[in-house]
């Protein structure tokens, strides 16, 4: 463990500065535009968004970048375990909901996805541009452009010809700053409802080492957030990050996402809460941060340090990843890795099958005459449990970033629901219905489509119209501006095999 000592020493002292003052501050802080963010706006200094423009200068980040594309697979999360659609009626998660894959492929699956639906034209709906805002650089590139208003007020389709880059260079970057012209990281963070967020929390960015930063631009997007006034996208971080501190601030604004179709419960959707995660974990506190697991420094065939831009799994570059500090073997690490998986899985499933009683059995209460009075602390009840579930389900990674988190997580939650469907057992008898309610077969993803009255054909011939029509319009133009490469770029270039320094 000699070096892992020594490391972690460092990794500590050097992580101190942005931690300390600290994720898990109590006080609220009212947010504010950094200075360097206003004055940036004021410059009106254009982002270079295309990637396809880093290619020749930076071959090696550029390549490994693109070779996220290796990572193919986006299985329905909704097949896997139909609970979700019961969990998620009444809001377009419930008809389509994704595994992440690779950054290279995120303009194409928001475009894809059920969930943003098929506009006709640009003020068409169903969603805001926010639905945009984690999937590339010509997001700050149009903020900037266009200010916040103008970049979040309209409909999503408005922009769909300029949001045309998957996460890229400039998203991490200063692409136009003279050390990035240089060949040094130059790491910004271009997003000003980001700056803002962070400042929340301690972590003002332009303050923060080295380290801090690595962190922080992954938080552009592997974060907790929601549409504020239905537009804007905010950080609910004013109290802290951790899953009460959240809760406490949606519930002091009487924030729901939406109203679950069969409870009629308040709810409230988690997002990807990655990096809130991770800070309640022990690599998040011993300042171990997401570029040491997912972008290490590997070297070229000639011997050339950098990074690589491949973000995916850790486990498949072990040597340059865990292995900097933990002796154990690969397989020994991956088998504990397991573990925590199963046991977190497991007691989020546990989670499931209580809340979707509830949400039946909360309907067969409505169903019977119950009255809001009735209800209330019930619906309070549901919206906290799924809450709790939702936050260690969305983070992507959490048995790994935080395992006995989780279960912490996990564990108020199924007290949550028990809650409720105690003070559902009263309500049930009071109006005379017999337990147990019944549960409608939801053993597939169509079954419990069908048992939430979704319209599936709709959406599915709606959508492909869409991208049959709409989309094409959309690359077109973004080619004819230099937005894109003007002919379609192959999509996996083989990314430079990674060797241990
Ligand atoms: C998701 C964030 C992210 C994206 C996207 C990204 N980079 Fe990086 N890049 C980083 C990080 C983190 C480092 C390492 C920073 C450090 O060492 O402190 C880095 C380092 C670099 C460096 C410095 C040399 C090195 O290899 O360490 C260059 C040059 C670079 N990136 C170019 C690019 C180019 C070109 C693209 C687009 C094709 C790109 N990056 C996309 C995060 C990103
Ligand atoms: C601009 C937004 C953005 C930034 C910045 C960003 N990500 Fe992501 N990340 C996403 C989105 C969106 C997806 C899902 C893409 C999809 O499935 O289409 C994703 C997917 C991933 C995945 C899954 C990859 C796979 O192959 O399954 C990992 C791991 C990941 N991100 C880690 C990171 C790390 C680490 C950083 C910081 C260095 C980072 N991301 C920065 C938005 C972002
Ligand atoms: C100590 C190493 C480590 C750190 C630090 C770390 N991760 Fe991970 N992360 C992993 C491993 C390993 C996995 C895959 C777990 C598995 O195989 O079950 C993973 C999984 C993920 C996934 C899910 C990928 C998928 O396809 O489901 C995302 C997203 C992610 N990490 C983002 C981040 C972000 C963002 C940070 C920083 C805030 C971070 N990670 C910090 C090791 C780490
Ligand atoms: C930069 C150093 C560093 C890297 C890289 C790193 N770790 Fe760690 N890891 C630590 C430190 C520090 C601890 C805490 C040790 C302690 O408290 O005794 C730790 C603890 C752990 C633990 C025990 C967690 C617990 O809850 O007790 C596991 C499991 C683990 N790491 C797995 C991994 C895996 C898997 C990877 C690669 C994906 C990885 N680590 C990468 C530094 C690192």
């Amino acid at each position: 463990m000699k070096r892992l000592t020594k490391k972690l020493a460092m990794a500590t002292i050097a992580m101190l500065g942005c931690l300390s003052s600290s994720v898990w501050a109590e006080e609220a802080k009212s947010p504010s535009l950094t200075d360097k963010a206003l004055k940036h706006e004021k410059l009106g200094v254009v982002v270079e968004s295309a990637n396809h423009k880093f290619a020749e200068k930076y071959p090696l980040q550029y390549n490994s970048w693109k070779a996220t594309s290796e990572s193919t697979d986006r299985g329905s999360a909704l097949e896997v375990d139909p609970r979700y659609v019961v969990l998620w009626a009444g809001y377009l998660f419930s008809a389509e909901y994704n595994k992440p894959r690779g950054h290279y492929y995120a303009v194409t699956d928001v475009r894809e996805i059920l969930r943003t639906g098929a506009p006709k034209d640009e003020n068409d709906g169903p969603q805001p541009m926010a639905c945009w805002t984690c999937k590339g650089p010509d997001v700050p590139r149009l903020i900037e452009e266009k200010g916040e208003r103008g970049y979040f007020d309209p409909k999503w389709a408005k922009y769909g010809a300029e949001i045309v880059n998957s996460i890229g260079c400039a998203d991490c970057h200063d692409t136009k700053s003279k050390e990035f012209e240089e060949g040094k990281p130059a790491l910004r963070v271009a997003r000003p409802h980001v700056l803002r967020a962070l400042e929340t929390v301690g972590w003002k960015f332009e303050d923060l080492d080295k380290h801090g930063k690595r962190v922080a631009v992954c938080a552009n997007c592997h974060v907790e957030y929601y549409f504020k006034g239905k537009t804007d996208v905010t950080f609910p971080w004013d109290k802290g990050v951790d899953v009460a501190s959240i809760e406490k601030y949606y519930d002091e604004i009487e924030f729901a996402d939406w109203t679950h179709a069969l409870s009629k419960a308040p709810m409230l959707k988690a997002q990807h809460p990655d990096f809130e995660v991770w800070s309640q974990g022990v690599h998040g506190k011993n300042g171990v941060t997401c570029i040491d697991c997912h972008m290490p420094k590997v070297k070229d065939k000639d011997g050339k340090v950098y990074t690589d831009h491949k973000i995916g799994n850790p486990f498949d570059q072990f040597d340059v990843t865990c292995k900097t500090c933990h002796e154990q073997s690969k397989e020994t690490l991956e088998k504990r890795v397991k573990e925590h998986k199963h046991q977190v899985k497991e007691a989020m499933i546990r989670l499931e099958d209580q809340l979707v009683k509830a949400h039946f059995e909360a309907k067969a209460a409505w169903d019977a005459g119950a009255t809001q009075e009735e209800m209330k602390d019930i619906l309070t009840a549901i919206r906290h449990a799924q809450w709790r579930w939702d936050y260690s389900a969305a983070g992507h990674g959490s048995h790994m970033h935080a395992p006995d988190a989780m279960l912490h997580v996990i564990a108020t939650g199924i007290d949550r629901a028990a809650d409720a469907r105690a003070k559902l057992g009263v309500v049930l008898a009071k109006h005379g219905v017999t337990t147990p309610v019944a549960i409608p077969d939801i053993s597939t993803r169509e079954k419990a489509q069908k048992a939430i009255g979704l319209n599936m054909p709709k959406l599915e011939t709606d959508k492909a119209e869409f991208l049959r029509t709409v989309v094409p319009q959309w690359d077109a133009e973004a080619r004819k501006k230099g937005l894109l490469p003007a002919v379609e770029e192959p999509n996996a270039i083989a990314a430079p095999k990674a060797e241990a320094k």
